[in-house]
C-alpha cells in the first residue's frame, strides 16, 4: 500500500477530450516504487492537486485489474478542474489516496448486474463496469444503461465494442436526440421503466445526477428491487478525504471513509436531502 498522508507526484500521459466539459486523463506516477505501490478498488476516490491552484475529489475511473496508470474523468467546474483542463501532457501534478469503500464485488458473485449511469456519473460506474468485464465468469448478465443530455454530452464511445464484446448488453439514450443518434431518446429513468430489468438475483450499480438518482430510485423500488440490491455513491464536498476534517460528515458517518459507496438501505437511514 502507499502512504495515504503523502500527496505522489504525477505526470499526465495522456489526455482525452470526451465532451465539450470532459477530459479523460492518464497519469504516471513519477516514483517506480510508489507507483508499484498504488493499489485501489472500485469504488475508491483520490486526491489530485494542480500546484498553486488547489486540490479536488475524482473517482478512479479504471479499475484494479487495468492499472498502469490513473485515470480520472474530469468534467470542468469550478477552480482546480478549469485549471486541470488547462494543462497538457508531460505537465506534474500530485495525487493521494486511495480513500473511501469499495463495490463490494464478492457479494454480487454469480448475480445478475445492472449499471445505471447519468453524465459525469458514468465516470464512477466505469470502473466497476470493467471490473466486472475483466471477471466476467464471476456473474450473470451484465446490462449497462447510461444517458447524457445530449448525443454530444456522451463520454467513452471508444470503449463501446469493447464493453459490448465482453457480452454487455449496452442500451444508450439521449434526453434530447440528433440526426443520425440510433439510440433511445430520453431520459434515463424512462428507459429504464421502459426495460423493465428483472429484480432476481440482480444488484444495481447507479451513480449521476441527484434527480436522475431519485427518479431511478423510484422505478427499481416500483420494480420490485429491495434496496440492498441497489448500491450508489455519494458525493459530498471533501477536503481531508481521511475522516478528519468533518467537512463530509452526514450524522455518524463519514462519506470519505464509510462511503462513498452505500447501498439504498443504508441511504435511506441518512436525512431526506441525501
Ligand atoms: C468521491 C467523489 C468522487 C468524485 N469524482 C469525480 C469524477 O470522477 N469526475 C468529476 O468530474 N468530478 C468528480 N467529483 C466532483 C469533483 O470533486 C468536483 O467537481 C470538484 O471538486 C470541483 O472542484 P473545483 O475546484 O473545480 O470547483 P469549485 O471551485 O470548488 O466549485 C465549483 C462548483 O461546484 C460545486 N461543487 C464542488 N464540489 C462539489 C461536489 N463534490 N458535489 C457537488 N457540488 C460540488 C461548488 O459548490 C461550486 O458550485 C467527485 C466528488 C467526490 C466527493
Ligand atoms: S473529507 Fe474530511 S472528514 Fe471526510
Amino acid at each position: 500500500m502507499s502512504n495515504i498522508y503523502i500527496p505522489h507526484k504525477a505526470r499526465i500521459a495522456s489526455i482525452k477530450q470526451e465532451t465539450a466539459d470532459i477530459k479523460s486523463f492518464q497519469f504516471e506516477l513519477l516514483d517506480p516504487e510508489v507507483r508499484k505501490n498504488f493499489k485501489w478498488k472500485s469504488g475508491q476516490f483520490l486526491i489530485l492537486s494542480v500546484f498553486g491552484v488547489g486540490e479536488a475529489t475524482f473517482t478512479f475511473a479504471n479499475p484494479q485489474t487495468r492499472s498502469e496508470y490513473v485515470e480520472c474523468s474530469i468534467k470542468k467546474t469550478g477552480l482546480v478542474t478549469e485549471a486541470l483542463h488547462d494543462l497538457e501532457v508531460g505537465d506534474i501534478v500530485a495525487i493521494r489516496g486511495p480513500y473511501g469503500n469499495w463495490f463490494p464485488f464478492e457479494k454480487f458473485k454469480g448475480q445478475n448486474l445492472l449499471f445505471v449511469g447519468g453524465g459525469i456519473g458514468i465516470a464512477a460506474i466505469r470502473s466497476p463496469i470493467e471490473y466486472s468485464l475483466d471477471t466476467r465468469n464471476d456473474f450473470k448478465d451484465i446490462t449497462i444503461l447510461y444517458g447524457g443530455r445530449s448525443p454530444l454530452d456522451i463520454c467513452y464511445f471508444d470503449k463501446f465494442d469493447e464493453w459490448q464484446g465482453k457480452k454487455a448488453n449496452l442500451v444508450l439514450t439521449a434526453d434530447k436526440g440528433s440526426e443520425g443518434w440510433k439510440h433511445k431518446v430520453g431520459f434515463v429513468p424512462a428507459v429504464l421503466k421502459e426495460m423493465k430489468p428483472s429484480r432476481d438475483n440482480c444488484t444495481v450499480i447507479t451513480c449521476g445526477p441527484p434527480i436522475m438518482i431519485k427518479f431511478v430510485l423510484k422505478e427499481l423500488t416500483d420494480l420490485g428491487f429491495a434496496p440492498e440490491q441497489i448500491v450508489t455513491t455519494l458525493e459530498m464536498k471533501m477536503k481531508c478525504g481521511l475522516g478528519k476534517c468533518g467537512r463530509c460528515n452526514i450524522q455518524q458517518l463519514y462519506v470519505c471513509k464509510d462511503g462513498p459507496v452505500f447501498d439504498y438501505a443504508e441511504i435511506k437511514k441518512l436525512p431526506d436531502e441525501f
